[in-house]
Parts: structure tokens; C-alpha cells; sequence
């Protein structure tokens, strides 16, 4: 959980708000950010990389707030599509601070990246190092790009296995030649300035081990870079997936420890090919917005299918939190206005939609006595639910508030009916 308390009589406050008010007050499903809890990760992420730039991952949580707060903090943002660059130009973020990924870009997204003059472009596709020298010819400009290298490593939480590389959509394989010959055709085009590499190993990672594996891997590349080109780049960008705790009892690194960590790897790896310490650039998205965002969510149906659990109805679900569903991922909740003295009962938290995988947390424990009109909080949804949130039968979006000192703000207004209806191009306006 964030900041926040639950009072001796089971009511929770999330940055000194009362769940009540805040339900009462912008409804349900709701997402509530503890502004303090996200702000406080972007400092530490950015103290413990004093030395080099945390880019914010925007497809963990974005909004003009968020984007604000990270320029207050001074971190920079990347963006892995066009959208997410609108919302960062729309509140005017320094362009110079942002990192343009994305698989399959589309030519309107370059065109948007260079005209606004983003910091760096992550090339992924020996298509996308032409067209994007085609496209800074035209303009005159000569953007800084990144080559990214798909290093074999597929990292899990708890494990990594070094088979993916030759299998999956993302980036340059390194093991096939591909990774060195973008390199060659990016320096073949001096309207691109190649600055580093890129890489990207997984989300919700614990262990360094498939960190080291990249590195090493990388700090080859470089030294084959610099053997047959006589450069080496300044920059290493090493991604983000940094594990966050879910469930009580996961311990995650803390931001220095992940700094002190990435750095020692590198360092080594540069010592043993005589290599200059690169730049490191890291791209956290989860271990930023997660840990500090909650779901409230009011209880409806409430039944006990005898001898096996007690299924209780939220009124969101899978359209706001897709993650249960689609990774098996766990969560944890509990009733969070008011206490009870009624036993504990297995339960399993599910939500409105028409499917039988419309599971918020697949067990849990919740009072006997739960019921109608009980508000529930889902804990650390600040990554990756509102981002991944669809209108899955008709659903609309829930808002999204910040907290902070006892006060609350949407930054992030609740759909309504309309404006499903505003797309349908049958219903007269
Ligand atoms: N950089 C790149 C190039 C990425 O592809 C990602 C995540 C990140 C940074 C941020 O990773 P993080 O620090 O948040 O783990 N939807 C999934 C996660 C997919 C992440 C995809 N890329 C989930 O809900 O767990």
C-alpha cells in the first residue's frame, strides 16, 4: 500500500483522504494516485542515476499531471508511440528530455518526433533507419538515434532464460549480425547521429543476472563496433523492468540499489574491453507509477457458490485492470471503509464483465460479512491498469485522482456514456 493508513475502524486513507470521500465524491471504479509516493520514486530514481537519465516509461500511467510531475522532478519520459508524445508536447514537456521507442513506428509518429525535436529515436527496424534518414534529409535536421539490441536475454521475475532472442518482434537479434549492421547502416547516413545502444530485457524483474548477460552482450557489440568503425558510443540506454512488490512479503531493490548495481556491471564490463564508461540511461515505468496508485472499486453482487469460495462483483474488472487476465498476475485487496469482526472467508474478486476471466484477484480473503455498498481497494495498480484499460462492453474508463496532503484532484476525467457514443458515427450528436 502507498501512504496510506487504515484507522482503527477499517476506514483507509490514501495521502490523508478518506476512501469514503473519495468515492462519494468522484465515484467508482476509481484510480487514486498517492502524488507523494510517485513523486518521491521519480527523485529517487533520479538521485541514484545522478550520473546518467532516467526516461519514465509513459506506457506504465500517462497524463499532462504526470508528465508535469516529471518535469518538476526533473526526470525525462519515454514515449512509445504517438499519442504518448502528444500528451508530453500538450503541457510542454522539453522535447530535448524525450525518448522516442516503438515498434512499428508510423511515418506521421517520426515526422511528429522530429518536428517537436525529441532528444533521441530508438530504431527498431532496418525499414525505420531508412525511412527516418529519408525523413531528416528532407527536413535538414539530424536527429541522435539509438540501435536497439536484442540481446537473448529474456528475463522473468524469477528466472531468464537466454532462448527468445531469434523468436520475438523487438529490436536487432545481436547473435545473428543483424544489431551490428544497423549499426553500419546508421552511420552510413550522416543525417542520423548515432549515439548508443539500446536494450531492453523484461518487466518485473528481481534478479541482476539477466542485467549482467545484457551487459556483457552489449559491451561486445561495442567493442565490434569500435574495431570496425574506430568510434565508441557515448551512450548506453539499459531499458527499464525493475520488480515491484505486489503482494506483502516481495521485496524489490530499492532505486540505488538498482544505480549501484547497473553501474558496477557496466563499469566491468568496460574495464575488462578497455572501453570508456558510457552514459547510462534507464527507462523505470512500473517501479515509478506502480507502487503508489490504488483501485477502489464498490462491491455489488456477493455469492457464496457453496463449498468452494465467495465470488464478489466489483463494479470494474478486466476493463481496468486486464493484467489478472492476461498475465495471471496477483494482486492484493481488502474491504477498505469499514472493519469487521466476521471471519475470514476465501474469496475470489471479480468483476462486471461478460467472461468468466474477468478476475480482479484470483484469492483472497475477505470478511464473512462483505457486502453491498463495501468499498475495496486493490493495491499497487499504478502501472499498467488505467494505461491498458479498454471499453470492453461499454464500459467507460474510470477517472483518475491525485492525493496529496489531505486533498484530492482528478487529472484524469471518468468517461461517461457520451462519449462511447460521440465515435459512433449512427447516433446523431
Ligand atoms: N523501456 C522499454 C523499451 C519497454 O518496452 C518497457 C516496457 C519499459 C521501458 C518499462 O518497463 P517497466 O519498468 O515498466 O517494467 N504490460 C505489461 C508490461 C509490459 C512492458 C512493456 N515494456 C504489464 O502489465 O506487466
Amino acid at each position: 500500500w502507498p501512504r496510506n493508513a487504515v484507522r482503527e475502524d477499517g476506514v483507509m486513507f490514501v495521502g490523508g483522504v478518506d476512501v469514503r470521500d473519495l468515492a462519494r465524491e468522484y465515484g467508482t471504479p476509481l484510480f487514486v494516485y498517492d502524488e507523494d509516493d510517485v513523486r518521491s520514486r521519480m527523485r529517487e530514481y533520479a538521485a541514484a542515476f545522478h550520473d546518467g537519465d532516467v526516461h519514465y516509461a509513459g506506457k506504465a500511467f500517462l497524463c499532462g499531471a504526470m508528465v508535469k510531475w516529471l518535469n518538476e522532478e526533473g526526470l525525462g519520459l519515454d514515449v512509445c508511440s504517438g499519442g504518448e508524445l502528444a500528451v508530453a508536447l500538450a503541457v510542454g514537456f522539453p522535447t530535448e528530455r524525450i525518448t522516442l521507442h516503438g515498434s512499428n513506428k508510423a511515418t506521421w509518429e517520426l515526422e511528429q518526433a522530429l518536428e517537436a525535436g525529441v532528444g533521441r529515436i530508438v530504431l527498431d527496424s532496418f525499414e525505420e533507419i531508412a525511412r527516418l534518414g529519408y525523413l531528416a534529409k528532407e527536413r535538414g535536421v539530424r536527429p541522435k538515434v539509438m540501435v536497439r539490441v536484442t540481446t537473448g536475454v529474456e528475463a522473468h521475475t524469477h528466472e531468464f532464460i537466454a532462448t527468445a532472442h531469434d523468436d520475438q518482434k523487438f529490436g536487432f537479434s545481436r547473435s545473428s549480425g543483424a544489431a551490428l549492421e544497423a549499426v553500419r547502416r546508421v552511420l552510413a547516413l550522416e543525417q542520423l547521429e548515432l549515439v548508443g545502444l539500446h536494450s531492453h530485457i523484461g518487466s518485473q524483474i528481481f534478479e541482476v543476472d539477466g542485467f549482467e548477460v545484457a551487459a556483457h552482450r552489449l559491451a561486445e557489440l561495442l567493442v565490434a563496433i569500435r574495431d570496425e568503425h574506430g568510434v565508441e558510443l557515448p551512450e548506453l540506454d539499459l531499458g527499464g523492468g525493475y520488480g515491484i512488490a505486489y503482494l506483502p512479503g516481495e521485496e524489490p531493490h530499492d532505486p540505488k540499489g538498482i544505480a549501484d548495481g547497473l553501474r558496477e556491471i557496466v563499469a566491468r564490463e568496460c574495464r575488462a574491453y578497455e572501453l570508456a564508461m558510457p552514459r547510462l540511461t534507464v527507462e523505470p515505468g512500473r517501479a515509478i507509477a506502480g507502487p503508489g496508485g490504488v483501485t477502489l472499486y464498490e462491491v455489488g453482487t456477493v455469492k457464496d457458490v457453496e463449498g468452494l469460495r465467495t465470488y464478489v462483483s466489483v463494479d470494474g474488472g478486466m476493463s481496468d485492470n486486464l493484467r489478472t487476465a492476461l498475465y495471471g498476475a496477483e494482486y492484493t485487496g481488502v474491504v477498505a471503509s469499514r472493519s469487521s469482526d466476521a471471519p475470514p472467508v476465501l474469496s475470489r474478486l471479480v468483476g462486471k464483465h461478460c467472461e468468466s476471466g474477468d478476475i480482479v484477484v484470483r484469492d483472497l480473503w475477505f470478511p464473512e460479512d462483505i457486502s453491498a455498498g463495501d468499498l475495496v481497494a486493490v493495491a499497487a495498480t499504478g502501472a499498467y491498469c488505467r494505461s491498458m484499460a479498454s471499453n470492453y462492453n461499454h464500459v467507460p474508463k474510470p477517472a483518475v485522482v491525485a492525493v496529496r496532503d489531505g486533498r484530492s484532484r482528478v487529472i484524469v476525467r471518468r468517461e461517461g456514456a457520451a462519449d462511447l457514443l460521440r465515435l459512433d458515427a449512427e447516433v446523431e450528436a
